[in-house]
């Protein structure tokens, strides 16, 4: 009989999420029966939304998240064993995959010397959500300024690179200077820490000469308005997320922006990278592409171990992450050495930011 490991909810967020809010179980899974595959667990992806859920959360249930993992068992032609699906199958170890189940599973296209991990990264929901979120929504022009919120990580470093590949002026909002100095290394233009700013609205108007053409917003609040009232006529706002208000106990307020959009008739426009589905592919594909051409650089903070997993996700709501953050299941799913981002930047000229 197969065990898994299984994160359930053991009490509904409050807050701060904390570690006993999630507790760690052991599952005995069946024999794998005709039709069905058994996914050993590879990487766990670690994202806010998560938080955001948790008012759908009821006591008992697994935790959501997706995974990539390796088909080690199957009765299922069409999945057959060796092969690396991603899915939404939860924060699990093992998962017998049945065909009635209702997970949005794939078998990752070859990625060729690349890492698995980024199945979950650039070539996942993440990944989506800059692709479609960005180019669907913001429709970006050449020479348009663009301005990305959570830019130091797995969206918002994304959605800036293509922005730059579109030729596009990019200017990040990020909360550490290490967050800050490796958007300058990925060609951001301007960068500003939102955490050590005296004036977000001055440093955006230096940032921005020409004013603001195309918001990615990865944060919402009082952040979002002020780029909002600095955006030019018929400017674009792709709204992704809005984390600065993950974690609060009442709700928070903001300056009032709609005077702004009325005048300058701004389009804002909510999405989930799910609504995509249908071009998924379309979205991984452009996506690896880039990555292969060196267009597109990604980074990714990893956490060893499943039973270090509540604590990874409690980093993310504190901006610890760098990139996109994820659980390594297993120390023996190593597959690469971390890029060696200090010694790839300090060759970089020397950094101009205004900060
Ligand atoms: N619509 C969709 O389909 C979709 C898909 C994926 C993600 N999202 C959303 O996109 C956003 C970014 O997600 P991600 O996966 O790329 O995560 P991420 O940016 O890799 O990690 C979250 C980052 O948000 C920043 N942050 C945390 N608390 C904050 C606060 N109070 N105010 C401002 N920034 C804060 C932190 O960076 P700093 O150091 O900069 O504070 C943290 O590292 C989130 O809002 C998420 O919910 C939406």
């Amino acid at each position: 009989m197969m065990k898994a490991q299984v994160y359930t909810v053991a009490k509904i967020f409050e807050g701060e999420i904390k570690e006993a809010d999630l507790k760690l179980e052991e599952e005995e899974l069946p024999p794998v029966q005709d039709d069905e595959y058994l996914v050993e667990a590879m990487y766990l992806s670690v994202d806010p939304y998560m938080r955001a859920y948790a008012k759908n959360y009821t006591v008992g249930q697994v935790m959501i998240g997706i995974q990539a993992g390796k088909i080690v068992e199957s009765k299922n032609k069409n999945f057959p064993v060796g092969e690396i699906v991603v899915g939404n199958l939860g924060w699990r170890t093992y998962t017998l995959v049945k065909p009635s189940d209702d997970y949005f599973i794939y078998i990752l296209p070859d990625v060729g010397n690349l890492p698995k991990s980024i199945a979950l990264g650039v070539l996942g929901a993440p990944g989506m959500a800059a692709y479609f979120g960005f180019l669907d929504i913001c429709r970006p022009i050449e020479g348009d300024t663009v301005v990305v919120s959570a830019a130091g990580g797995a969206v918002g470093s994304h959605v800036g690179q293509i922005a730059k590949i579109k030729k596009c002026r990019v200017i990040g909002i990020t909360g550490s200077e290490e967050k800050a100095r490796w958007l300058e290394f990925l060609g951001f233009d301007y960068v500003i820490n939102y955490k050590t700013t005296k004036d977000l609205a001055a440093d955006l108007r230096k940032g921005a000469p020409k004013g603001i053409d195309c918001y990615f917003d990865n944060v919402g609040g009082d952040t979002s308005s002020t780029v909002m009232q600095l955006m030019n006529q018929g400017g674009r706002v792709s709204v992704c997320g809005a984390i600065s208000s993950y974690n609060a106990k009442v709700p928070l307020r903001a300056n009032v922006i709609q005077p702004d959009i009325v005048a300058k008739q701004l389009e804002l426009k909510g999405f989930v990278s799910h609504q995509f589905r249908d071009r998924w592919m379309e979205g991984l594909n452009q996506n690896l592409r880039w990555v292969q051409e060196n267009k597109l650089k990604y980074r990714e903070t990893i956490t060893d171990g499943f039973e270090n997993a509540t604590r990874a996700l409690m980093g993310v709501l504190k901006g610890e992450n760098i990139g996109k953050a994820l659980v390594r299941v297993k120390a023996s799913h190593v597959e690469h050495e971390s890029v060696d981002f200090n010694n790839a930047l300090s060759k970089f000229k020397k950094f101009q930011g205004h900060r």
